[in-house]
């Protein structure tokens, strides 16, 4: 158990969010960053700040997300040094951050995963690094404006395979290697329970709607296209294609470290698009368990 507030950057974010809330539920006091505190609805206590200077006065421990960061990463980490009272930092990393960065579309967005893992590592503090594999939520932002307007996904190589690991369990994984110090110095692969094609897991989201979606496998080179009309960076296209026709060479890595780290195994993908249908349909259709 750590002594100090935890700083929790990225804190209104993915794995941010559900990280403080977590933290609170664990009787520790935090301090969320986020460039607009007035809007960040977190919960009671928090204390909640645009200024990640501010929050490193006498914390005990830092939560960092590069993206949250972005162009103040390194300077953060020597802030937090520098600080004296912080004695750990978690990274928020990604389980492909040592590929060809070819292969890291979010690096062209800004994300720098290796960045994050190699600074807490040189710190000299305690470090724990969480590489991540795709999270749950990222199908939603692919795919959620397709599945509203139709039970049709299309995109390149439907055999692309990924264990997309739902964004909670990393937080809840973040909260053991932020209070505990038994993962220090641990680079730690997260994927969720199981590997499906993409194809597999539109078939999923169909399951947990009651639709009978299908993926449908266009030109890789249509979707480069696609995706560069819609505004993306010409290399971020290319990447992510690059990605995806890496992926689709062999079945997705799974790991066991989420299980060993909680005590339970990590949650099924079912079962975060089924707590989260809204994402990708306008009219959430009833289960039975919704009967009254
Ligand atoms: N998505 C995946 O499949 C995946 C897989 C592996 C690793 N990762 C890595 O995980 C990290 C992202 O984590 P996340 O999804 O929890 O983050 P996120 O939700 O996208 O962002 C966290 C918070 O950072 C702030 N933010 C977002 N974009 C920003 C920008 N461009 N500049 C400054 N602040 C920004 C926002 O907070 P405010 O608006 O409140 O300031 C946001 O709530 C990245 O490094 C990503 O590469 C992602």
């Amino acid at each position: 158990m750590t002594d100090g507030p935890i700083v929790v950057t990225g804190a209104t974010g993915n794995v941010g969010r559900p990280l403080v809330a977590l933290l609170v539920d664990a009787g520790v006091e935090v301090r969320a960053v986020t460039r607009t505190p007035a809007g960040a609805h977190l919960p009671d206590g928090v204390q909640v700040t645009d200024s990640v200077r501010e929050a490193l006065r006498g914390a005990s421990a830092v939560f960092l997300n590069s993206r949250a960061l972005a162009a103040d990463l390194a300077q953060v980490i020597t802030d937090a040094r520098d600080a004296g009272s912080v004695t750990r930092l978690v990274a928020l990393s990604a389980a492909n951050a040592d590929d060809d960065v070819a292969r890291q579309p979010s690096r062209f967005r800004g994300d720098r995963n290796k960045e994050v893992e190699q600074l807490a590592v040189d710190s000299g503090l305690a470090w724990v690094s969480l590489r991540p594999a795709v999270f749950a939520s990222t199908s939603a932002d692919m795919w959620s404006a397709q599945l509203r307007a139709g039970d049709v996904v299309s995109g390149p190589f439907a055999c692309a395979s990924f264990a997309p690991i739902v964004d909670a369990d990393i937080s809840a994984v973040a909260v053991q290697a932020i209070l505990g110090g038994h993962l220090d110095g641990r680079r730690i692969p997260l994927t969720g329970p199981e590997a499906f094609t993409v194809a597999e897991q539109v078939a999923v989201i169909g399951d947990a709607l009651g639709r009978a979606l299908r993926y449908q496998e266009v030109d890789p080179a249509l979707v480069r296209d696609r995706l560069v009309a819609a505004g993306a960076a010409p290399e971020f296209a290319d990447a992510y294609i690059a990605l995806q026709a890496a992926a689709a060479t062999q079945p997705a890595v799974v790991t066991r470290d989420v299980e060993e780290i909680l005590g339970r195994p990590a949650t099924p993908y079912a079962r975060w698009v089924d707590a989260h249908r809204e994402l990708f349909s306008n009219q959430p259709r009833l289960t039975e368990r919704d009967q009254p």
